[in-house]
């Protein structure tokens, strides 16, 4: 099975570097977004980091401006911007990278699996949900897979691939090529609550807004405590603000309502109430820290 033409829904923070990646390696990528405003945020986003890598990789001597340029046109002209769901329909891949919502996520893949031609694989993006309550939704368990990417998407090297019981074996190795195409190390999990990272990464998260909360010590040394102590490249929580105040929520209340009885699923006073007050982090300006763009305020 060789996936050639890859569909996006959602050209969001996650979507649209997903959209990045496949095209970069060599995809011809269909992005899908439900307004045209959104695709258009999304596929400038696309833009801004392709010239960015581009430019990194003149300065590094990597290639030169016009090899660079080249590499930017090719790459970009891979991508079509869609608001209709139909263009995805003969797409050998559909990746779902929309809100985190499992309701709505198995909306979309119950309406896919009617416009899709029958052999198209979905994959879901999703950070924490069930993929196999996805994938009963599609009406095509077999073919059917996660594949979790990491934020940003353009530089970091890891992919989960995730199965379920149903997943057909060919479908699952062409996921873990399609991965490796997209220039990312492919790991294989199973599906459980978080698959690898997020199971480990998210109670992580949850024990520095813990301490925060409880005042142990304060957000820049509890960020320079993991940054400096362990050499993670940005503190616990820096990284929940870059992640999203709504999406790690979202992932602990997924987690919780499953698993009632789970410590580690606990949900902080402090992330609950920050994003009642819309301070979901980086995004939008404030959450943990006072953002000005890309960088702390
Ligand atoms: N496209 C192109 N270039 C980009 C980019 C993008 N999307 N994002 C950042 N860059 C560029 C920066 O602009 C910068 O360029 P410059 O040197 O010219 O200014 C360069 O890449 C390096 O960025 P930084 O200067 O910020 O340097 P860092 O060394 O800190 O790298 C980082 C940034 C890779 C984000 C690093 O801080 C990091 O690895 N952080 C941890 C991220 C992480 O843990 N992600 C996983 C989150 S969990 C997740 O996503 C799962 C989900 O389900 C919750």
């Amino acid at each position: 099975m060789n996936i050639k033409k890859v569909g996006v829904v959602g050209c969001g923070l996650m979507g649209h570097g997903i959209v990045q990646v496949a095209a970069q390696g060599g995809c011809e990528v269909i992005a899908l977004e439900s307004d045209q405003a959104f695709l258009d945020k999304g596929l400038s986003r696309v833009d801004k980091s392709l010239a960015k890598l581009a430019s990194k990789n003149v300065e590094k001597g990597k290639m030169d401006q016009a090899a660079a340029d080249a590499w930017v046109k090719e790459t970009r002209a891979r991508i079509t911007g869609t608001i209709q769901r139909a263009d995805v329909a003969d797409c050998d891949l559909v990746i779902e990278a929309i809100v985190e919502n499992l309701d709505v996520k198995k909306e979309l893949f119950k309406d896919l699996g009617g416009i899709c031609k029958p052999e198209t694989v979905f994959a879901s993006n999703t950070s924490s949900f069930p993929i196999g309550e996805m994938a009963e939704a599609s009406g095509r368990p077999s073919r059917f897979v996660g594949l979790h990417f990491f934020n940003p998407v353009q530089l970091m090297r890891l992919v989960e691939v995730v199965r379920t019981d149903d997943t057909d074996g060919a479908v699952f190795e062409a996921a873990l090529e399609f991965g490796k195409a997209c220039g990312k190390h492919p790991v294989s999990c199973k599906d459980t609550p978080g698959f690898v990272v997020n199971r480990l990464l998210v109670p992580y998260m949850v024990q520095a807004i813990d301490m925060l909360d409880r005042g142990d010590a304060s957000k820049e040394d509890i960020d320079a405590a993991m940054q400096f102590g362990c050499g993670y490249p940005m503190g616990p929580l820096t990284l929940t603000d870059y992640v999203g105040l709504d999406t790690t929520l979202s992932i602990l209340q997924g987690w919780t309502e499953r698993y009632p009885d789970e410590p580690a699923f606990k949900i902080p006073a402090s992330l609950e109430r920050l994003v009642a007050e819309g301070k979901f982090g980086r995004k939008t300006g404030e959450g943990y820290y006072k953002w000005d763009g890309d960088k702390k305020a």
